[in-house]
């Protein structure tokens, strides 16, 4: 019988100057690699080393090719990883690598690398130092780890009014939106709460810290927390057990998956950046899955920045549009399905 020869591989798909930079650095035998935020680069290094995998993002994570792993129990012995948006985010991972002899070496586009970054890493890694990179992109290399107590997740109280259930504790990753505060434009939306249509099931998207969910939660809604963000997912269900409060958190891309027309409240403060770039993509994207999956006559109160035009979309795609509150900063709608 005939032997078919193997297809060339595929040229790396997908590999930009960082994870590039990451391949050039990697020390000569990398030996067991675990690769974090950076799906393209794992995908591409698992033709010739052990790969194993983790992504912040859902979205990310799903076009790993590699076993998808927990990075503080995982058996490797090098590290690579995009540098996150958040610096909480970078020591948190390195809170979670930092053991036996791993070597950990971060990328990213040199305008967006702060000394920070390198305070991070050198709170959990003896050695860090940056490459002089390349292309505009660098490489900080971290050595030596000494293990520690996680610092990670961190709570704060915040101060409430009664009418609100009075002081909450907000429980917060790395990279999780706001923190351990609430964010400026949600603390106008929650003062608005008491306007929402009482104890109905209320779906909260994009949940970050789960300052929306618990507040929900603490006047008697069924709440549904979803975030394509692990640090949010997390943070959010750290956030209502802290409270001693319930409900259901997902991680998840947007009402992906939701039956049409079965949703009847949904409370969002849509995200405004993809990454490091502002980019309304996503809240355009939530506004059209909001149209499918509201339950005729269901509400979406939204808050977002009075300068961005979300307006005309919300009249089109889910129905009457009013103008519930008009801060300064922020506008806050509430679209009634027709
Ligand atoms: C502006 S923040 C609001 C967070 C939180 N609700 C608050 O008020 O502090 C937007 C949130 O949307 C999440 N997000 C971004 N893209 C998403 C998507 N495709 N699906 C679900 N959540 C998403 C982000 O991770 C972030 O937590």
């Amino acid at each position: 019988m005939t032997q078919v020869p193997d297809p060339p591989p595929e040229p790396a798909a997908g590999l930009d100057p960082v994870d590039r930079l990451l391949i050039d650095e990697m020390p000569p035998a990398p030996g067991r690699l675990l690769v974090l935020d950076a799906p393209e680069l794992a995908n591409a290094l698992a033709a010739e080393h052990p790969v194993v995998g983790w992504c912040d993002s859902l979205l990310a994570e799903q076009r790993l090719r590699v076993p998808v792993v927990d990075p503080a129990t995982a058996t490797v012995d090098t590290v690579l990883m995009r540098t996150p948006k958040a610096v909480g985010a970078l020591g948190e991972y390195a809170e979670w690598v930092a053991r036996d002899d791993i070597a950990l070496l971060a990328g990213g586009r040199v305008k967006y690398l702060t000394h920070s970054m390198n305070d991070a890493l050198a709170a959990r890694f003896g050695s860090v130092r940056a490459s002089l990179g390349r292309q505009k992109s660098r490489v900080l290399h971290a050595r030596q780890p000494r293990p520690g107590t996680p610092t990670w997740p961190r709570r704060a109280t915040v101060d409430l009014p009664p009418a609100l259930g009075g002081p909450l504790v907000l429980s917060a990753h790395g990279g999780t939106f706001a923190g351990t505060r609430i964010d400026p434009g949600t603390r106008v939306l929650v003062d608005l709460l008491d306007r929402l249509p009482a104890a109905t099931p209320a779906l909260d998207l994009g949940s970050g810290n789960g300052t929306l969910s618990a507040l929900l939660a603490r006047r008697g809604h069924p709440v549904t927390a979803l975030d394509e963000s692990w640090a949010a997912t997390a943070a959010t269900r750290e956030t209502l057990a802290a409270n001693g409060l319930t409900g259901t958190v997902r991680r998840a891309d947007g009402l992906t998956g939701l039956p049409t027309g079965s949703v009847p409240l949904i409370v969002c403060n849509p995200p405004f950046h993809v990454g490091t770039a502002k980019d309304s993509g996503p809240a355009y994207a939530m506004i059209e899955q909001a149209a499918r999956v509201l339950e005729p006559g269901g509400e979406l109160w939204l808050v977002f920045n009075a300068h961005l035009p979300y307006l005309p979309t919300l009249r089109r795609r889910i129905g009457p549009t009013e103008i519930v509150s008009r801060h300064p900063k922020y506008l806050v709608t509430r679209s009634v399905r027709g």
